[in-house]
C-alpha cells in the first residue's frame, strides 16, 4: 500500500494514459480485492443492480481495443463535421490528446480491462431513474479507482468505446436490457507520485444559499 492519506489519495487519483505499465501482468486477485472495496460504495436501495467484467484474456483485449478506437474514431469524425469539441478549452488540453493518443495507440496492451454494467436502460428513462441508475454505479467506479491508486496501480474513466456500445455487448455477451458504464484500464502505474490537477476556481463554481 502507499503511503497516502486520504486527502492526498482523492487529489492525486488521475487519469493515467501515458504512465500505465504495459509489460506487467497484475494479478487477479488484486483487481478482485479493488472490486470487493468498491461495491461499499452506495447505490440506490442496496440493490446491486450491477455486474463487473473483467478483460483479461489478451487476444479479447485487443478486441476491445479494436472497439474502443473505432467508437473515438466515430466521434472525431463527427466532430470534424460539426463545430469541434463541445467543452471549454482548457489549460494542458495539448497534453490531454498526446496522452488519449498515447492509451488508444497501447490499449490492446492493457493487462486487464474493467467494463462495469447496470441493469437498465436510460433511452427513456426520467431524471430520477437516470440519477438513480447511474448514482449507484459510478461511486462503486471511482472507489475501484482510489483502491487501484492506493495500491500503486491506475486507470482511466473512457467512455470514447460507447459508439459502439452494442459491438461491445455482443463481444461480451451482455444482455440487452443492460447499460455499459465505461472501459477502465487496468495496470501499474510508471511510478507513483501523481499530483492535483487543474479545475476551475472554487469561487467561479460554489454558489452559497442559490446558484450564483
Ligand atoms: C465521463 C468521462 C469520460 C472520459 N472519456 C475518456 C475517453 O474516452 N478517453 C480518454 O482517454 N479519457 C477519457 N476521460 C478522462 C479525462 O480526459 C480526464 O479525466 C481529464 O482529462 C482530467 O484528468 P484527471 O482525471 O487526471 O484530472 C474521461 C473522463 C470522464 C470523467
Amino acid at each position: 500500500m502507499l503511503d497516502l492519506d486520504p486527502d492526498a489519495l482523492l487529489t492525486t487519483t488521475r487519469a493515467v494514459r501515458k504512465r500505465l505499465d504495459f509489460d506487467r501482468p497484475v494479478a487477479r486477485e488484486l483487481i478482485q480485492e479493488c472490486l470487493e472495496i468498491a461495491f461499499q460504495a452506495p447505490n440506490g436501495g442496496n440493490m446491486n443492480n450491477w455486474r463487473w467484467i473483467v478483460v483479461d484474456d489478451p487476444a479479447l483485449v485487443g478486441r476491445v481495443a479494436e472497439i474502443y478506437n473505432a467508437g473515438l474514431d466515430d466521434y472525431v469524425a463527427l466532430l470534424d463535421a460539426g463545430d469541434g469539441y463541445p467543452g471549454a478549452v482548457v489549460p494542458r488540453a495539448d497534453l490531454i490528446s498526446t496522452s488519449v493518443d498515447h492509451l488508444r495507440e497501447n490499449f490492446h496492451r492493457l493487462p486487464a480491462v474493467l467494463v462495469p454494467v447496470f441493469a437498465g436502460r436510460m433511452e427513456q428513462a426520467n431524471s430520477f431513474y437516470q440519477a438513480s441508475s447511474w448514482g449507484s454505479i459510478i461511486q462503486s467506479v471511482w472507489s475501484f479507482m482510489l483502491a487501484l491508486r492506493a495500491r500503486g496501480l491506475g486507470s482511466a474513466w473512457t467512455t470514447g468505446h460507447l459508439w459502439r456500445e452494442a459491438e461491445l455487448g455482443e463481444l461480451l455477451e451482455i444482455p440487452e436490457h443492460f447499460t455499459q458504464v465505461g472501459l477502465f484500464p487496468v495496470a501499474y502505474t510508471l511510478g507513483t507520485d501523481f499530483k492535483p490537477a487543474y479545475r476551475k476556481d472554487s469561487g467561479e463554481v460554489i454558489g452559497w444559499n442559490g446558484f450564483s
